[in-house]
């Protein structure tokens, strides 16, 4: 193998976003462009000669390319090893799982989650540290600047690898290994969870249950633990291959995406007691009861209050955290467990360091994401077995667990409202208005609600003492609602502006209404305070979810 040294000059706009650099296969694709990005998280690291480096992804348009052109670079940056997961099928999740359980220094993950692939839509990479999380903001951002200076890139010269079959090859020192994509993390939620019990709920004839896999990244894994390990019928898992344009869907397990799910739980001739799904990497879940859709926000809390039915976690819990715009359900538990509630800004990483400290136990945030420290990423296969195994334990419907959920703890009525793919300037404008605003905010009413206090959230890490600002303006409202507003990090055109709305409803006898009926008056008041429609000329969101 002879290691080339390749001259480049920098791309702008590869700024790693919420979760890595995420841009069109379209751009990834150019000449050069990928090889850069891949560089500067070579150059940012010290200390990984010789060591090993795991690597798969989500099976998406681009992913095959993508990896090959990672293993001749990661011969040339000098790592001694390189996990790969067969035919490049690794889980968000797993790839957490195996960087830990192999001891690895760190991985490169290949996704865009849950947005679109193929040849016109998205593709992404971001890396994970050796505790198996995404890598923290210090990180990104000299990833980020190097991006920006960046003169050569090195790579080797050596022909593609066969990644379809389990075993050893090298490319010249450095050892290539393709593992199981599936088997460290198999082993590793069998660990955790009463499984005996989980098989003998899915072994009972009234109890049937589908797990959607929006042909991403879950297929394997959802066969081999539900319908393998588990011992759930055959066809319990559907859209199970991974498809690299996720069969023409958008894989991201929510009641608009994943409707057929949805629909077939409410069909009372489906038998269906229970449903799931998750999302293009298999880090977001959906939960569905009988014509009943579980909130993620309610999720982690009920999961967190439930805490005790499930082996790993039952001896307590050390705290939790929930993102920023997520719900306080959380914050009620927590309060009622006597442990703390971390709040951090958008995003996975941010509780890396919580977890790794032992401060928290389980994590949630609103879009989907749930987790605890079994790895260092949300984990979408996890939530769908932690509620099978409350299922298994409780004997109750899915919706009457949630609904007592709420007679003891009260409802925070939640939504999010998206609006997709407004012109950069304009939500940059409503963004830089409405902080200019905050100061003002305090004591302003409308529909009967008024304001508490306003700002724009910065997070002070409790362990590292680092700082993250303008995480998102919240507008507190009196009585526990409240408004935030914040735009996405994650999308690949124009900007998305997501909008939050909570509010808390202790009286059981309210509990029916319709979640947007509930909020409509904070859904008035947002957009007198953001003039939303004014400025971006949507008169309603795109996905309200
Ligand atoms: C979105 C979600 C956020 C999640 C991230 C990655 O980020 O809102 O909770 O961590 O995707 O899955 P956003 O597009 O809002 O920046
Ligand atoms: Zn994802």
């Amino acid at each position: 193998m002879s290691i080339v040294t390749v001259s480049t000059t920098p791309f702008s706009g590869q700024k790693p976003g919420t979760s890595g650099l995420r841009k069109k296969v379209k751009v990834f694709s150019q000449p050069g462009y990928l090889e850069n990005f891949v560089q500067c998280i070579f150059d940012s690291l010290s200390g990984h000669q010789g060591k090993t480096l795991v690597l798969g992804g989500d099976g998406r348009y681009f992913n095959d390319v993508a990896i090959q052109t990672i293993l001749r670079m990661s011969a040339a940056a000098g790592f001694g090893r390189v996990l790969v997961g067969c035919n490049g099928i690794l889980s968000t999740p797993a790839a957490s799982a195996v960087i830990r359980k192999q001891q690895a220094f760190g991985g490169i993950i290949l996704s865009a989650s849950h947005n679109p692939g193929g040849p016109d839509d998205d593709f992404g990479i971001k890396y994970n540290m050796g505790n198996g999380g995404p890598a923290n903001e210090t990180f990104t951002d000299a990833v980020y600047k190097r991006t920006q200076e960046i003169t050569a890139y090195r790579t080797s010269e050596s022909p593609d690898i066969d990644l379809g079959r389990i075993g050893d090859t090298r490319i010249g020192d450095m050892l290539i290994s393709v593992i199981d994509p599936v088997a460290d993390y198999a082993e590793l939620l069998e660990s955790l969870f009463d499984f005996e019990r989980i098989a003998g709920l899915l072994a009972r004839p009234e109890f049937r249950m589908r797990f959607d896999a929006m042909h991403a990244v879950n297929g394997p894994y959802g066969r081999a633990i539900l319908e393998g390990r588990l011992g759930a019928p055959a066809g319990t898992v559907v859209n199970g291959i991974p498809l690299p344009d996720f069969g023409g869907g958008h894989p991201d397990p929510n009641p608009v995406y994943a409707a057929e799910l949805v629909s077939a739980l409410a069909d009372p001739d489906s038998g269906l007691s229970f449903g799931a799904a998750s999302d293009g990497d298999g880090d977001r879940n959906m939960i569905v009861g009988r014509n009943f859709i579980v909130s993620p926000s309610d999720s982690i809390a009920i999961i967190a209050a439930n805490y005790k039915l499930v082996p790993a976690y039952a001896k307590g819990l050390a705290g939790v955290a929930r993102s920023m715009p997520t719900s306080c359900a959380l914050d009620r538990v927590a309060a009622e467990l006597g442990i703390s509630c971390y709040e951090t800004p958008t995003g996975w990483k941010y509780f890396g360091n919580l977890l790794d400290a032992g401060k928290a136990t389980l994590c949630g945030e609103e879009s989907a994401g749930t987790g605890s420290n079994h790895v260092r990423e949300k984990d979408g296969l996890w939530a769908v077995l932690f509620w099978l195994n409350i299922l298994a334990v409780r004997d109750e419907p899915v919706e009457q667990i949630v609904r007592e959920h709420w007679r003891h703890f009260g409802r925070n009525v939640y939504s999010r409202h998206d609006y997709e793919g407004i012109e950069t300037a304009k939500a940059d404008r409503l963004v830089n208005e409405l902080r200019q605003k905050l100061p003002s905010l305090a004591g302003m009413e409308s529909n009967g609600l008024r304001v508490e206090a306003a700002d724009d959230f910065c997070y002070t890490d409790p362990v590292d003492g680092s700082r993250s600002e303008k995480q998102g303006i919240r507008v507190l409202l009196e009585n526990g609602s409240r408004m935030v507003f914040r735009l996405s990090g994650t999308g690949t055109e124009g900007a998305t502006l997501r909008v939050y709305l909570e509010r808390y409803v202790a009286d059981p006898s309210l509990h029916a209404i319709p979640t947007q009926d509930a909020l409509k008056p904070l859904i008035e008041f947002a957009e007198t305070v953001a003039r939303i429609s004014e400025i971006t000329g949507r008169t309603s969101p795109d996905v309200i979810s």
